[in-house]
């Protein structure tokens, strides 16, 4: 028997203003996107951006229902949007944002297990990392792959 572990790696940066600008830019995106966030039942409300390699970004917001399943998170309503929008285009990286009321929670805002699972999707099909972007009112945490925030991925292929 041997015991084993797995490290992880981010970066954490104490503002904004610190980030790299092209990150800084995708961080606002997530964050305009908030707004269009639809989040009557849980008002908590998430923002997404994803960066692709050619330049454009693509937001996305949580989007409710009454019959709460077929609600979606930020992150996949961008991810699945970039994919519909711009099909074969490598994606780069992705922002998150969220809170209630349309606010920012100090500590940054993670991703749901089924979002990082189609993160991972999209990194395969990439063919390059796809760096996380996690914003909140008291940190920022940039994770360089999505190994890094679903370590032993699913893979069946
Ligand atoms: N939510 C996201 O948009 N992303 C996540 O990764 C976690 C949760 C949304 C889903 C739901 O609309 C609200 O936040 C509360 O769970």
């Amino acid at each position: 028997m041997q015991y084993k572990r797995l490290d992880i790696h981010y970066t954490e940066y104490s503002s904004l203003g610190e980030l790299p600008e092209r990150d800084r830019i995708l961080c606002e995106e997530a964050i305009k996107a908030q707004k269009s966030s639809y989040a009557p039942y849980s008002k908590f409300n998430v923002g997404a951006a994803v960066l692709l390699e050619d330049g454009t970004i693509v937001r996305g917001s949580n989007q409710e229902n009454a019959a709460s399943p077929s609600g979606l998170c930020a992150e996949r309503t961008a991810l699945f949007a970039a994919g519909v929008l711009h099909p074969g285009v490598p994606m780069l990286s992705l922002a998150i944002v969220g809170g209630p009321d349309y606010g920012m929670c100090s500590s940054p805002a993670t991703p749901c297990g089924g979002c990082r699972q189609v993160m991972a999707e999209y990194q395969k099909i990439s063919k390059r990392p796809l760096s996380i972007i996690m914003i909140g009112k008291d940190a920022i945490w940039k994770f360089d792959s999505v190994d890094d925030v679903l370590p032993l991925i699913f893979d069946s292929i």
